[in-house]
């Protein structure tokens, strides 16, 4: 199972950006946790960091049939990118947006989410342990995906 992380801009620079509103820990040490998660739990990750729309594109694009699910935080993308909700759209994998801060308490720009229709499911306002609820939520989500795909096989076998 494989799960792509896909982060947006000005993400690289957590730990120190606006520290009081997405506290101190670094990008690093956030991926670090994700992946010492993902290992108890037999889980590929793969991280990606851009601050580039189109290189966010094209991952999403290259995680169609490689990466069984995506958590992303499209950062500002979120509030404004047509084209990454397209992507997300177009491949079609489970896919949960994360938000350190909760969007919906901070400016009015902040509050409306172009990604977040076309995800599963959002996690927002936990700070850095909003990513580790989404590793979890993932393997759920790809846990029942597989269960419910198994129930089907077995049905057309009866
Ligand atoms: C963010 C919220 C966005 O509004 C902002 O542009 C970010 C980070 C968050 O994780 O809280 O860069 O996505």
């Amino acid at each position: 199972m494989k799960i792509a992380v896909i982060q947006g801009p000005n993400l690289n620079m957590l730990g120190v950006r606006d520290t009081q509103v997405y506290g101190p820990m670094r990008l690093e040490q956030i991926h670090a946790q994700m992946k010492d998660f993902a290992g108890q739990n037999g889980i590929e990750v793969d991280f990606y960091q851009s601050n580039l729309e189109g290189e966010i594109v094209d991952k999403i694009q290259e995680c169609y049939g490689d990466a069984d699910g995506i958590i992303i935080n499209p950062a500002a993308y979120t509030h404004t990118s047509i084209a990454i909700r397209d992507a997300i759209s177009a491949v079609n994998i489970p896919t949960i947006e994360v938000h350190i801060s909760n969007i919906y308490r901070r400016e009015e720009f902040r509050q409306k989410s172009m990604t977040a229709p076309v995800c599963t499911s959002s996690i927002i306002g936990f700070g850095p342990f909003g990513y580790h609820l989404a590793m979890v939520g993932m393997m759920q989500i790809l846990s029942e995906i597989q269960a419910m795909q198994r129930a089907q096989q077995e049905a057309t076998q009866e």
